[in-house]
């Protein structure tokens, strides 16, 4: 085979088999293939789409790139989660030991912040001595004594969907439907598990923001896995405000802790509590989503949810003091209050620009090799459909980069827009498939 024929079956707008797409994929290890050549693929693919079936080849191709882990042995049904991305949106840390503590496995490997949104992983290393990089004897190790486990991707772990991520970033083919579906399925399928559950955003803070392509999306990914024998389910969720009241990182760690406490805000528990939900159906632990879900509420107030939260952050090295004690956690040097220009009511509250105002302040990576600020980070005291009184905080700044503060503080007024109401707060759930 030559990579150039593939290449031109691609722009000519003709399907790739699975042969032609395996050695394409094999070639990055092998060398076969140079980097410019996959990269003019990527943009015939941007242009020219996939269909399932080469979709579906891409997937297992990547997939079997790395090692593929078998958890067939160890008890229990294996279900993660997967968020396409958003702002504040730090459900992870929610439902996995909620799940864990119903009986479900839950292996889970997490990404770390891209863009405007934040990462799971560089929430979890907030808390002091926590250890994402566990090899993949340690991750099942610690899935079989806390029944979850939370790490990063390895390098054991779909190595072409790395190379091919890098290349993508560099030559503006991020935003293709099979290839974002590809590159997040591949990964998860490696991670041994049974069943998906998919949190596909849309809205300004998503990567997807029309409806539409976000639907595209959640099918495309659940047909890849229901084609593998997986069991599959997607909720498309609004992300056009932040999720919580918490933006960064330690202060996610802190509203997650109170989450489990059964003391955090409405949209981040229901939410977290229906995709566990989905989780514990899709285990088998409950007949009904309604049933699921009251199951998840019971193991919150009885504070099972929260000890298995403490037993894997103990496994994992991190310091389980800062679950009781949260100023244990990364503090910053300042806060600033951001006062409302006028009384009314929040109309709209933009989670993208303030996803970017936590970025500048030093919560995401403005560079691939950028050291992230555990400490800063934004709370929101006013969200949607809330009254505020003129000079009232609608938000409090933690910051240590004094330089970043005045910047931050302009995109966060530009995120908010308070009126004179009235507001319709549509449901977080858009629609499941
Ligand atoms: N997350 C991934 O892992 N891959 C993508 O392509 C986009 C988001």
């Amino acid at each position: 085979m030559r990579a150039v024929d593939i290449i031109r079956k691609k722009r000519d707008g003709g399907a790739l088999d699975h042969r032609e797409i395996g050695w394409m994929v094999g070639g990055i290890a092998s060398g076969e293939v140079a980097d410019y050549q996959w990269s003019a693929l990527l943009m015939a693919i941007l242009w020219r789409g996939m269909d399932d079936a080469e979709t579906a080849a891409l997937t297992d191709a990547m997939m079997h790139s790395g090692s593929v882990v078998d958890l067939s042995t160890m008890p229990g049904v294996k279900i993660d989660k997967h968020s396409t991305g958003g702002v504040g949106d730090k459900t992870s840390l929610i439902l996995a030991p909620i799940a864990a503590a119903l009986d479900v496995s839950v292996p889970m490997v997490s990404g770390r912040g891209l863009g405007h949104t934040g990462g799971t992983l560089d929430k979890l290393e907030s808390i002091p001595g926590f250890r994402v990089d566990l090899d993949l004897k340690r991750y099942q190790q610690v899935l079989n004594e806390c029944g979850l486990v939370l790490i990063g991707q390895t390098a054991e772990i779909a190595p072409a969907d790395k190379r091919l991520y890098a290349l993508r970033d560099a030559t503006a083919t991020v935003e293709s439907i099979p290839l974002i579906a590809a590159s997040i399925m591949s990964k998860k399928l490696a991670e041994g598990i049974d069943g998906l559950v998919l949190d596909v955003k849309t809205g300004n803070g998503a990567f997807m923001q029309q409806l539409e392509d976000s639907r595209r999306l959640a099918r495309t990914m659940c047909a890849i896995g229901r084609g593998l024998g997986k069991r599959m389910r997607a909720l498309i969720t609004r992300m056009d405000q932040p999720l919580g009241r918490a933006v960064g990182n330690a202060v996610e760690v802190a509203e997650s802790v109170a989450c489990l406490r059964g003391e955090g805000p409405n949209d981040l528990v229901n939410l977290s509590v229906e995709l566990a939900a989905e989780m514990v159906v899709m285990a088998e632990r409950a007949g009904s989503l309604d049933e699921a879900g009251a199951l998840c509420r019971r193991v919150i107030a009885d504070g099972s949810a929260l000890d298995r939260f403490r037993r894997v952050v103990a496994a994992q090295g991190g310091d389980p003091r800062t679950l009781d004690e949260p100023e244990r956690l990364p503090q910053p040097r300042a806060r600033r209050d951001v006062a409302a220009p006028r009384s009314g009511v929040v109309e709209s509250l933009a989670a993208r620009p303030i996803g970017q105002a936590t970025m500048l302040l030093g919560a995401g990576r403005a560079r691939i090799d950028s050291i992230i600020d555990p400490a800063v980070g934004v709370i929101l005291h006013k969200k949607v459909g809330d009254p505020v009184d003129a000079g009232e905080p609608l938000c409090t700044v933690y910051f240590n980069d004094t330089a970043a503060l005045e910047p931050a503080i302009a995109m966060i007024n530009d995120a908010y827009r308070v009126g004179d109401g009235p507001v319709e707060s549509p449901p977080l759930i858009v629609e499941r498939c």
